[in-house]
């Protein structure tokens, strides 16, 4: 029997901008993610994905790439995307879960992910599908939410939390919400045969108080210093780490790119009639491609 699908947190129709970032107190948020994803990213490339990409928020930190792809659940959230960056002919925005990527294998040099994992429910099946369409000898940038936080450590020590901060399991504080223990997430990398290598941590003021008094440039300047001790110890609620695609695999041959979702059979280059046709004859399922978006999401005809 199949096993059920992992859940999906989804922001289908969602003003996550509005809501979280625009005019929202973020900025120094913003600010020492982009410093950290510059650290580790290698600047410039032929392909790289965002897994979880939302809105666009970091796309113009991969203007050294020559192929970009934003994938996302949301397919609202790629239009604002897609209407943001008026159409630069480098971005590619495919809808679709990441249980289930559309892509053939080894197709990606760097892949980046940022505030989605604590979405993810079923992580070792995300890392597999992610070391899947990893390119040998590329890199994986992932941030987490970290569960082993300074906040969360003297809350649990003053019996205001229950679950303890030091154990390695997830934990789930809302629905669909999770916070990882970074070593669990280094054995869960490893298991999908990534080699995690440098690791930041990131966020270090993330306190409205001390925002608000601290002017953004001071905080900024200060936790992208402290950024560095992040091989040694990680108490901030955001980590980033990156890892080494697994090795040996296979690498795509261009022009390979897209994969049906739910058999893994390649497709053919370009959509027919702005459809992509499964040729599996035990699958035959299609799939829409409207106004330049791709659409994994759901097939049109199973
Ligand atoms: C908190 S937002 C972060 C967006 C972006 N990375 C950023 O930092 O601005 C989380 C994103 O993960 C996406 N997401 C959640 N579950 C997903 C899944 N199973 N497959 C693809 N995307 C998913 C959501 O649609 C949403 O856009």
């Amino acid at each position: 029997m199949n096993e059920p699908a992992p859940p999906v947190c989804d922001y289908e129709g969602s003003d996550y901008r509005l809501r979280f970032w625009q005019g929202q107190g973020r900025d120094y948020e913003d600010r020492v993610e982009r410093i950290a994803l510059r650290r580790l990213m290698p600047p410039t490339g032929t392909m790289l994905i965002e897994i979880g990409a939302g809105f666009g928020r970091l796309a113009d930190e991969y203007r050294g790439y020559e192929r970009v792809v934003l994938f996302d659940y949301s397919r609202s959230l790629l239009r604002e995307a897609q209407a943001h960056l008026r159409n630069d002919p480098r971005f590619l925005y495919v809808a679709g879960n990441w249980y289930q990527m559309p892509f053939v294998p080894g197709l990606f040099e760097t892949i980046v992910q940022v505030r989605t994992l604590h979405h993810a429910a079923d992580v070792p099946a995300l890392f597999r599908q992610l070391a899947r369409i990893a390119r040998p000898g590329g890199q994986y940038i992932l941030e987490f939410a970290n569960k082993q936080n300074l906040k969360a450590i003297l809350r649990y020590w003053l019996r205001r939390q229950a679950w303890s901060p030091f154990t390695l399991e997830p934990v789930e504080f809302v629905p669909l919400n999770f916070d990882f223990h970074p070593r669990w997430i280094r054995q869960q990398l490893r298991l999908a045969r990534f080699t995690p290598e440098r690791a930041l941590t990131v966020s270090h003021f993330r306190f409205a108080p001390l925002k608000r008094v601290v002017p953004t440039p001071w905080l900024t300047a200060v936790d992208s210093a402290a950024q560095l001790t992040g091989n040694w110890w990680q108490l901030t609620p955001s980590v980033f780490v990156r890892s080494a695609h697994p090795l040996p695999g296979a690498t795509a041959v261009a022009p390979a790119f897209f994969a049906c979702p739910s058999c893994q059979t390649p497709l053919s280059t370009g959509p027919i009639n702005g459809r992509f046709f499964c040729p599996n004859p035990a699958c035959k399922k299609q799939w829409a491609v409207q106004d330049g978006l791709y659409d994994f999401k759901e097939a049109i005809v199973d």
